[in-house]
């Protein structure tokens, strides 16, 4: 199969690779990009463990094709741990046992890692939309729920310490 040059910035970080137009965002990311944290699991738009951040929003990376995605800037779950330190979602899924087996988790995180870094005031049902949309066997999405609510209350009370200056 034809491959072709592909420009993407992930992570902060430019990727000049060679793939096939069939080829998705999700494959691209682990075989040729290196980076698989991204979860590949039903492969049609189901399960949400593929999900990335694509220019600011929630993507399926399994419905995108890679070439879609040229000269876009793309966050992968390996972009939240910085400097050996993990972000306030990571560490609130591990406190509060929002993962078993783990193959949903960076689906999970990438879904709602815009909603807690803006500190959004969901409601019960709002959180509980915004995660129906992915699936996890393992949990029972009620530690889930309690991840994200403590995630989205760190981030608020980390960004209020912050001086005015700094920011
Ligand atoms: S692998 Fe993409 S939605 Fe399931
Ligand atoms: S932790 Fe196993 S599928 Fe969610």
């Amino acid at each position: 199969m034809e491959r072709h040059p592909l420009n993407l910035t992930v992570n902060g970080k430019p990727y000049a690779v060679e793939t096939e137009f069939r080829k998705t965002l999700a494959d691209t990311l682990r075989e040729d990009c290196g980076l698989t944290g991204t979860h590949v699991g039903c492969e049609h738009g189901v399960c949400g463990a593929c999900t990335v951040v694509v220019e600011g929003k929630a993507v399926r990376s399994c419905l995108m094709f890679a070439h879609q995605a040229e000269g876009m800037e793309i966050e992968t779950v390996e972009s939240l741990e910085k400097e050996g330190e993990l972000h306030v979602l990571q560490e609130a899924f591990a406190e509060h046992h929002a993962l078993q087996c783990g193959f949903c988790t960076p689906g999970f995180l990438m879904l709602v890692k815009g909603a807690v870094e803006r500190g959004e005031e969901l409601s019960d049902a709002e959180l509980r939309h915004l995660l129906s949309s992915n699936l996890c066997r393992c949990t029972g999405y009620q530690n889930i729920i309690r991840a994200v609510r403590a995630a989205i209350d760190t981030f608020k009370e980390k960004a209020s310490a912050v001086p005015e200056a700094a920011r």
